[in-house]
């Protein structure tokens, strides 16, 4: 595994997740919709040359929504040669490239892009790492531009069965996770100005399972 030593993307998602054909999406997530809708207006950016990038584009499904929103080019960047080799087959539209890179550096020059999407992809680093891959993020943004992030908070059933050590059964509880309290969040995006935070709890009450994220948009200062 030497050729990912000093990054900081997790082989887990490799070996554990995609060569195993598991997280295989075809549709954008629900709040990746929602949020583009809110924060942009689709003719105004058909109407301009802005682009977006998602870290952690997985099997592409975002992507093919982004760029029919009308992003005049999207980029997906994603750790798992696998990943990235299932995306490329599955995007129908033009102008969308993707590639294998890890988060520590974004491949692309400053001031890039109008959006970067983070889907709970950053959540499944270090916290010393998300701390620099979000520095990295700000680099890429333009002036304005947004960051769409959606990570794990301390109130999901994951993080409280990590600090009970229940015994590990889902490969989901295995992969390197970082969980943030409201104040931590605050703190960690402070780069930005955060124009929208939602703590989002879901609980399945047929098992009482409680799934919680928190949606947060920051705009480049
Ligand atoms: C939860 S999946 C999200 C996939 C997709 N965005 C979605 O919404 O379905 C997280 C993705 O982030 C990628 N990832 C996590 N940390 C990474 C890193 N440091 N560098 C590159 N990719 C990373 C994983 O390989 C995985 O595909």
């Amino acid at each position: 595994m030497a050729k990912y030593d000093n990054k900081s993307f997790d082989y887990k998602w490799e070996q554990k997740i995609y060569k195993k054909k598991l997280h295989i999406n075809k549709y954008p997530f629900d709040q990746v919709v929602s949020l583009t809708n809110k924060f942009f207006k689709k003719q105004k950016i058909k109407n301009k040359n802005e682009f977006a990038l998602e870290l952690g584009c997985g099997s592409g499904n975002n992507l093919n929504f982004l760029r029919e929103f009308g992003f005049r080019k999207v980029f997906g960047i994603d750790g798992s040669k696998t990943a990235v080799a299932i995306a490329k087959k599955f995007i129908y539209k033009s102008n969308i490239k993707i590639s294998n890179s890890d988060f520590i550096k974004i491949p692309f020059k400053n001031n890039f892009f109008k959006l970067c999407l983070d889907r709970g992809s950053i959540t499944h680093n270090k916290k010393e790492n998300i701390i620099k891959i979000l520095g990295e993020v700000n680099r890429c943004l333009k002036k304005n531009g947004f960051f769409f992030s959606i990570i794990f908070s301390k109130a999901d059933q994951l993080y409280k069965d990590k600090i009970n050590k229940k015994k590990i059964i889902k490969v989901e509880q295995d992969l390197e996770t970082t969980f943030l309290s409201l104040n931590e969040v605050k703190k960690i995006y402070s780069m930005f100005k955060i124009v929208y935070l939602v703590h989002e709890l879901r609980i399945n009450k047929i098992d009482n399972i409680k799934k919680a994220m928190w949606i947060v948009v920051g705009k480049k200062k």
